[in-house]
């Protein structure tokens, strides 16, 4: 059985680690199954939006596995860490949509992958932390700079320097995740997200998370220039006209992407 399962559904595509009994640790294999499941995500049309989860109750992703951690120099774990970061760049900038589904621990390089998706839906018996400290080490796939931008510094910082945990509930209420639900609730409450989004027009959606993800790297007066091209492109939209009317007319609008 694969480390990493692939099934779409309605436009949906589920990514699923598998490996249950290390907690769903990255290890290169399901690194190398992740690049290949959103890299071929990225160019296929059938595929409208994206979840991310782990099998089993226990974890989302307890963290990377921490057995390759003995075999680093300097060297190669600098390697290790861009390549990850490629990866989780990969999902952040897929151009659509992904939802990371938190069933259980995300802990390190696991709360790290949350942080690049989309979205964070967290399972009530979930817990989120970045524990690196502990072994020694820092976030070495982005979680220092995307916790901060998500949860703000303080609350970024207390994390990463004590290592603790915080439970579905505390992440929610620091911005963490965007909903808690019950476990049975984690995959159904997440297809229902996406599929009000995949019911929006599609390049309004792409332009959306393009003028998120690229605008909060640019200074405040080229991120509000980057908007403005890209509220243009949409204008230029079949389903702009389509949206407008249908709103005029007090009917539903049908999108077509074009
Ligand atoms: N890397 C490699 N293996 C891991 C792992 C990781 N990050 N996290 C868990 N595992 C393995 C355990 O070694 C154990 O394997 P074994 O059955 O062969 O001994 C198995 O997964 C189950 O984990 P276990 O520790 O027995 O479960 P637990 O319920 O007692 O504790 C955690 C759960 C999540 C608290 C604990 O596993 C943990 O702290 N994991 C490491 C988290 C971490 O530091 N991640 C960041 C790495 S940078």
């Amino acid at each position: 059985m694969s480390v990493v399962i692939n099934e779409v559904s309605d436009r949906i595509l589920t990514v699923t680690i598998n490996r249950p009994d290390k907690l769903n640790a990255l290890n290169p294999e399901v690194m190398e199954g992740l690049a290949a499941a959103f890299e071929s995500a990225r160019g296929d049309e059938a595929v409208g939006a994206v979840i991310l989860t782990g099998a089993g109750e226990k974890a989302f992703i307890a963290g990377a596995d921490v057995t390759i951690f003995r075999t680093f120099t300097p060297v190669s774990a600098r390697a290790f860490a861009r390549k990850g970061q490629a990866l989780l760049d990969t999902i952040e900038t897929l151009g659509k949509p992904v939802i990371a589904a938190v069933n259980g621990f995300a802990l390190g390089g696991g709360c790290e992958v949350a942080l690049a998706c989309t979205l964070r839906v967290a399972s009530k018996t979930a817990r989120l932390g970045q524990p690196e400290v502990n072994l020694g080490i820092i976030p070495g796939y982005g979680g220092s700079q995307r916790l901060p931008r998500l949860v703000g510094k303080g609350r970024a910082l207390e994390m990463l320097l004590t290592g603790d945990m915080v439970s579905a509930d505390e992440a929610w209420r620091i911005g963490l995740v965007n909903r808690v639900v019950e476990p049975a609730e984690l995959l159904p409450a997440s297809r229902e997200i996406l599929k009000k989004i995949l019911a929006k027009a599609p390049v309004a959606i792409r332009c959306v998370l393009d003028a998120v993800n690229a605008g909060l790297d640019m200074p405040f007066a080229v991120a509000e220039d980057h908007e403005a091209t890209l509220f243009g492109l949409c204008v230029a939209t079949d389903d702009m006209k389509e949206g407008v009317s249908a709103f005029l007319e007090k009917r539903p609008a049908k999108f077509t992407g074009k």
